[in-house]
């Protein structure tokens, strides 16, 4: 159902985007999908008070109550298939500048490869994102985001954490997503002018563990070595005894937690 209830707090809206506010939604990311089939035009938003059937990677469960941020946008670049997964990490860098301007003199954002956003080590929002191609071409992608503002529900994979137990206070999700959309207008157009380099730069600078030992599972296969970044395409650089390995897809992690990720 369309939403009158949970607008609250939302500001102006940066351009591209258009807002569709839903108090409950099974995946904002299914809703999304079927605008976007049904022509939705690049920078639909569909936001949601709560989720019902929220998704993460690998076909996780991405709990979703009532006080975090939900949502997922229609986006219609215009670039080579390849290029899709860019997109992912200029969310990401979106999405750290957002949970930094909530928490003044706080923790820096750091990002863990592909996209998840850490702060204070812990997981504070995850995106994913899901292309849809037509004969070989990209058709649109969906940017799911989830942000934890006011809880953090805790997953099996690794540590989590939000912006109020991070010393926020209460803040309306509305309030998180105004920003973050100002964020993302603001990447959309380096990239569009400049494509990924500077994304990459500013990824890099973020970057959790750069230069430490980590360990990624590409399927049932644990590869350990040296992170050393990621390329010009986003593939993760593991440097080992044999040589550099650029990754594509894998489960990256850092003593204890795991997070699933996939730069595709
Ligand atoms: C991850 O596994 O880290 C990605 C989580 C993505 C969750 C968001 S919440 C909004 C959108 N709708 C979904 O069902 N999933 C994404």
């Amino acid at each position: 159902m369309r939403s009158s209830g949970i607008d609250d707090g939302i500001g102006a809206v940066a351009p591209p985007f258009r807002v569709e506010a839903f108090d409950r939604v099974d995946s904002t990311s299914s809703v999304a999908r079927a605008l976007a089939e049904d022509g939705a035009a690049h920078g639909t938003v569909v936001w949601a008070g709560e989720q019902t059937a929220g998704r993460g990677r690998l076909s996780r469960q991405w709990s979703s109550p009532p006080g975090n941020l939900y949502l997922s946008i229609v986006l219609r670049p215009v670039v080579a298939a390849p290029r899709v997964a860019e997109l992912g990490f200029l969310c990401a860098l979106a999405v750290a500048e957002t949970a930094e301007a909530f928490l003044p003199g706080g923790p820096s954002a750091r990002l863990k490869w592909p996209n998840d956003v850490l702060l204070d080590g812990a997981k504070i929002a995850g995106i994913l994102l899901e292309g849809q191609f037509s004969a070989q071409l990209l058709a649109f992608v969906i940017a799911g985001i989830g942000i934890n503002v006011a809880s953090s529900p805790a997953s099996p994979a690794y540590p989590t954490t939000s912006l109020r137990a991070l010393g926020s206070g209460d803040i309306e999700p509305g309030a998180v997503l105004t920003i973050l959309l100002a964020r993302l207008s603001s990447w959309l157009e380096v990239w569009k002018a400049n494509a990924f380099p500077p994304v990459r730069t500013a990824w890099m600078e973020r970057a959790a563990r750069l230069g430490e030992t980590i360990t990624i599972r590409v399927g049932n296969q644990p590869n350990e070595g040296v992170f050393d970044g990621i390329d010009d395409t986003g593939a993760l650089l593991l440097r080992t005894a044999d040589g550099t390995r650029k990754i594509t897809a894998g489960e990256v992690a850092f003593g204890q937690a795991a997070t699933a990720a996939s730069a595709t």
